[in-house]
Formats: structure tokens, sequence, C-alpha cells
């Protein structure tokens, strides 16, 4: 089994995997020239951000299917972090989207000083959590995650890729961005998709007609992205991810959690998650147990 040296690199307070992610790759994101139309959607890893790389360039371009039928995700919207960026850049076409799971605190300077647009995915921690469990098991590149138990004192410490959830939460939402950010769940989304992609759309000033509202959902449902090879990571060599250990999308739902925790797991899960966030001026949009 490879230890943590072998599989992640060190990078500012966080810990990232050397697969996806280089010094150069991280250098490349701080260098990156943010262009005033750029859209990032931003996410805690395992909070919906594959599912973006599929709404973003449906909203952006008028519900045209071309890139999401013909482009993989990581190179249609790639992460501003990782080794594909440097390598896809030249070719991609303004309104450029990508996605980051950097705290507010690691965007290069370019992106303060433009007006680039932000859209930050947050979900509940507890199905975060149980995602990131089985995502483990079937992603070589990263620990073994142990029991479940073993998982959560690792999650909660933050022992985890990009550190601790409420972390990243407190960042973007203490950020002082104005109307260039908008937040929105991955509940809601689950809920009632075509109302989110609207609240997308009129954020991005790209004022989508109904119907058009109506194809970028049905191409952005779970069903659809699971049977989409450019989506589904099938592509990618079973020796890296194991979707027969457990699918990249696996089950799509919010609540799953409830599978997941005992009684005792989630007092502990939410007692710490709460303590964390005692005394910040926000609430979270769903109750933890
Ligand atoms: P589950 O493991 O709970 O199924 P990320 O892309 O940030 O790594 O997040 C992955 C999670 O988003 C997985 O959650 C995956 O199934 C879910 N997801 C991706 N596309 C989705 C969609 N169209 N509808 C619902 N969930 C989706």
């Amino acid at each position: 089994m490879s230890s943590s040296e072998d599989l992640y690199l060190r990078y500012d307070r966080f810990i990232v995997p050397k697969e996806t992610h280089s010094l150069e790759s991280l250098t490349f994101a701080q260098k990156f020239e943010f262009k005033d139309d750029d859209v990032v959607a931003v996410t805690y890893p395992k909070s919906g951000t594959v599912w973006m790389q599929e709404i973003l360039p449906l909203v952006l371009n008028g519900g045209d299917l071309t890139t999401l039928n013909t482009v993989v995700n990581w190179d249609r919207v790639p992460w501003l972090e990782e080794t594909r960026l440097a390598k896809v850049v030249d070719q991609m076409k303004s309104p450029r989207a990508l996605v980051s799971h950097f705290t507010y605190e690691l965007m290069p300077p370019s992106f303060h000083t433009s007006k680039a647009k932000v859209i930050y995915v947050m979900r509940n921690p507890t199905d975060v959590l149980v995602s990131s469990y089985y995502f483990h098991q079937m992603a070589a590149f990263l620990e073994d995650p142990g029991t479940f138990d073993e998982f959560i004192e690792k999650f909660l410490e933050g022992r985890v890729l990009f550190g601790k959830w409420t972390d990243h939460v407190k960042s973007w939402k203490r950020a002082e961005l104005g109307d260039r950010i908008m937040f929105i769940t991955y509940e809601e989304m689950v809920q009632d998709l075509p109302a989110s992609i609207k609240l997308i759309s009129d954020f991005l000033g790209c004022n989508l007609s109904e119907e058009v509202i109506q194809k970028v959902g049905e191409h952005c449902s779970f069903k659809t992205m699971k049977s989409n090879i450019m989506s589904n990571f099938s592509l990618v060599p079973k020796k890296y991810m194991d979707n027969d250990k457990s699918p990249f999308l696996r089950k799509g739902i919010a609540g799953d959690w409830k599978n997941h925790f005992n009684s005792e797991q989630l007092s502990r899960f939410t007692s710490v998650i709460h303590k964390e966030l005692e005394g910040e001026n926000f609430c979270l949009p769903w109750s933890l147990d």
C-alpha cells in the first residue's frame, strides 16, 4: 500500500494528489491570468465539481452540446490547480469556465484584480464525507480511507485533500466579493436542477430560455451524465480509477449519510462542525442531524 508521502504533495497547509498536481501546475495556477469574463466553480472535493463541469459549458454557450459530447470533462472545464490546465489553456474559448478546490486565500493575484465570477457549491459535509470515503476506495492515487470511523477522524482533523471542510467554507463565505460570487448547494441542485440552472444562468447574465434550461437540465441529470463517457470517468484506466470498486458517479443523492453514520458518529461529527462554525455570520442551509 502506498504511503501518503508517495501519493501526496504538500501545498501551503494542504495535501494534493501527485497524480493530478505538480509544483509546476501549482505555480502555473498562481501565475494564471484571469479574464473578466471567466467563471470558476469552487468546491470542497466531492461537493459537485464534475456536475459543474457539465452545467457551465452548456449555460455559457446557450445549450450547445458539442463540447459535452466530444471533450472529456477534465479538459472541458479544467481545474485551476491541476496539470491539465497548462495543456489545454490555449484552446479555451472565452467565456472560459474553470473549476477549483482552492480556498479563497490560495486564489492567484489576477483573480483579485479581475472581475471573474465564482460559483461556490456547498454540500452537506456528512454526504461529502460519505462520497469521499468511497472515492478513496476507487481512486488508486488516494490513500486508503481505513475504516469509516478512522475516515471520520481524518476528515474532521483535515488530514484529507484541501484540509478541513469548515475552513474551506469559511474562507469563501468570508470573501468580500459582492456580486462576483454566488452560493448554491448540491442539495438545491438535486431538488430542482432546472431552477438551479436558471439561477446560474441569471448570475452569469446568460438569460437562457425556459426551453434551453430544460434541455440543459436533461443533459446534466445524473442518469445522462452516468452514460456519457466524456463525463463518467470510464475513459480513465482502471489502475487509476476503478469504477468497479465504486463508480465515480456513485449515487448522486442527498442524504446518503443516513445509511452510513451511527448516532454516536453523527453526534461527534456534528458537534465538531458546529463548534468550528461558532461565531460565523452565516448559517448552514441544512440541519446536520
Ligand atoms: P456521490 O458519491 O454521493 O454519488 P465531485 O465532482 O466534487 O467529486 O463530487 C462527486 C459527487 O457528485 C458524487 O456524489 C457524484 O455522484 C455527484 N454528482 C456528479 N454529477 C451529479 C449529478 N448530475 N447529479 C447528482 N449528483 C452528481
